[in-house]
């Protein structure tokens, strides 16, 4: 069933880390058989997506062969997909691979890019810093920004990155966090045409009012962290349903964002609504 739709929707999936295998007492699980279901997932969405945007920890250890198949799972999807770098990737080997996705050759130290053609305008920013598992927006990758954000100032704008912009209050990815948090939510405060922030890096769902936006970590399609307040110095991979993030824009209502769980789930079977309670 497909009907036409007078709204665009955007599909995110994050932390793919293929490359990696996990143990489980159940079993072991191949994080690229977790993309394969993800990319499964996202085409079967309908009325269909109109693109999706991949935001980082693409590859596990940001090897070519595994970009390689990172590639032909992604190259599967119905609709245009776009990439955003992580902690885990590699921007050189990455741009390689995909090396027919031009938007990723910026001429510059960074893989920062605008989209332009669609609705909602849509800005990517690279929060890798090499060497470190750390996220950075430095005063270079905030300019490129903030002047972005000047030249089309009453656009309403969806930026994706890697890293998420604030603290969870779990300790153990919070410090693993991002460094240019407060710079770059003066440059966010400047421009209420940012509709929102979606992230991931945290394997966790998050969501927080942030600078006059609104900021989202999307939960990983592969594996997550379970939700723990402690500081501990170690967390172990959980494995709860995979989920993705879709962003339903529409001109009338704004922004809606959706969580979509991975894999398969039964239907009840309904008798129908209820009739509501009588005083
Ligand atoms: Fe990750
Ligand atoms: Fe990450």
């Amino acid at each position: 069933m497909s009907t036409k739709k007078d709204y665009f929707a955007i599909g995110q999936i994050t932390d793919l880390h293929v490359g990696r295998k996990i143990p489980f007492p159940s079993g072991e699980i191949d994080l690229y058989d977790r993309l394969v279901e993800a990319v499964n997932h996202l085409n079967s969405i309908d009325p269909p997506l109109d693109m999706a945007v991949v935001t980082g920890d693409l590859a596990n250890h940001g090897k070519k062969e595994d970009y390689i198949r990172v590639k032909k799972e992604l190259d599967r999807l119905k609709f245009p997909y776009f990439l955003v770098t992580g902690n885990h990737d590699h921007r050189v080997t990455l741009t390689e691979v995909f090396s027919d996705h031009p938007y990723l050759r910026t001429g510059n130290d960074f893989i920062q890019y605008t989209i332009e053609d669609k609705p909602i305008r849509i800005i990517a920013l690279d929060t890798l810093e090499p060497g470190t598992h750390h996220g950075l927006l430095c005063d270079k990758r905030l300019s490129w920004l903030d002047e972005k954000l000047q030249e089309q100032k009453k656009r309403p704008t969806l930026i994706f990155m890697h890293h998420p912009p604030f603290d969870t209050g779990m300790p153990y990815p919070d410090n693993l966090g991002m460094n240019g948090k407060e710079e770059f939510g003066a440059v966010i405060r400047k421009h209420p045409q940012v509709e929102a922030i979606a992230s991931g890096h945290t394997h966790r769902e998050a969501v927080l009012g942030w600078n006059g936006t609104v900021a989202y970590i999307t939960p990983s399609s592969a594996f997550s962290y379970g939700l723990e307040f402690h500081d501990v110095d170690d967390i172990d991979p959980l494995l709860e349903p995979a989920a993705c993030r879709v962003f339903r824009w529409d001109q009338e209502v704004g922004l809606v964002s959706h969580i979509s769980y991975i894999g398969n789930y039964e239907y009840g079977i309904t008798e129908g609504v209820p009739e509501p309670p009588k005083n």
